[in-house]
């Protein structure tokens, strides 16, 4: 069972209608900026062998896989019709309300490595969802989830939009953590810099991954 750490008022956010409305509208737009997106095919070069199984979970029509490296099989997931049939990195994809029913049409031990970009900021059940990751995932594979600090902050629930960079980061860690995850490891780069127009530096997206392996 998964172990819950989150309150009611936690998981609550202000747009409570259906996601479903929310996403039936593909957006194909970069939700991260240039950097943003080379930084984290640059980890996904280094982090991911080739060959590997991946589920890129609540995905859209871009992967951000490196485009030389081949893989065995990318499996998507999303919320849009069009905007993962765009996405020629997928092998396959399903769509699913993750905010309705976390239980994953995988069979267990059937993925080496899965992908969460800017999405973990949406889940109303992150326990439940970290534990099925749990199943699906062999032992030894990874999960990585990168988020950025811009959101559609109607659809993040409390707990994302009441939290500093650093607290998103503790809060991922231990929602995994207690649903057995290990050796969660942290990336940062945050370059951003508050204020107005400044000449000589422009202004990035911060990045942040979590990384955790299944013993
Ligand atoms: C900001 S987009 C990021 C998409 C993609 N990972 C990327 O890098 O472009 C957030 C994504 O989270 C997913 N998502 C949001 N709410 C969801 C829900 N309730 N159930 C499943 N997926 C959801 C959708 O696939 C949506 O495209």
């Amino acid at each position: 069972m998964p172990i819950r750490i989150l309150t009611g008022l936690q998981r609550s956010k202000d747009d409570k209608a259906d996601d479903a409305f929310f996403y039936s509208q593909p957006r194909f737009v970069h939700h991260l900026d240039n950097h943003f997106r080379q930084r984290l095919t640059q980890v996904y070069r280094e982090l991911i062998p080739s060959k590997s199984v991946i589920l890129d979970l609540m995905s859209s029509w871009v992967s951000h896989l490196p485009e030389e490296v081949e893989y065995q099989r990318v499996i998507g997931h999303g919320m849009n019709l069009l905007e993962l049939q765009k996405n020629n990195r997928l092998d396959s994809f399903w769509i699913q309300n993750l905010n309705v029913n976390t239980k994953l049409p995988l069979d267990s031990e059937s993925i080496d490595v899965c992908l969460m970009v800017a999405a973990w900021q949406y889940l109303e059940y992150p326990e439940d969802l970290a534990f099925e990751l749990m199943k699906v995932i062999r032992s030894g594979g990874k999960l990585i989830v990168s988020f950025s600090n811009r959101a559609f902050w109607s659809k993040a629930p409390l707990i994302w939009k009441n939290s500093t960079d650093n607290q998103r980061i503790q809060y991922i860690s231990s929602v995994l953590t207690a649903q057995g995850w290990t050796d969660i490891q942290t990336i940062v780069y945050n370059d951003y810099k508050e204020g107005g127009f400044n000449f000589f530096s422009s202004n990035k997206d911060p990045f942040f991954a979590v990384i955790a392996t299944k013993a």
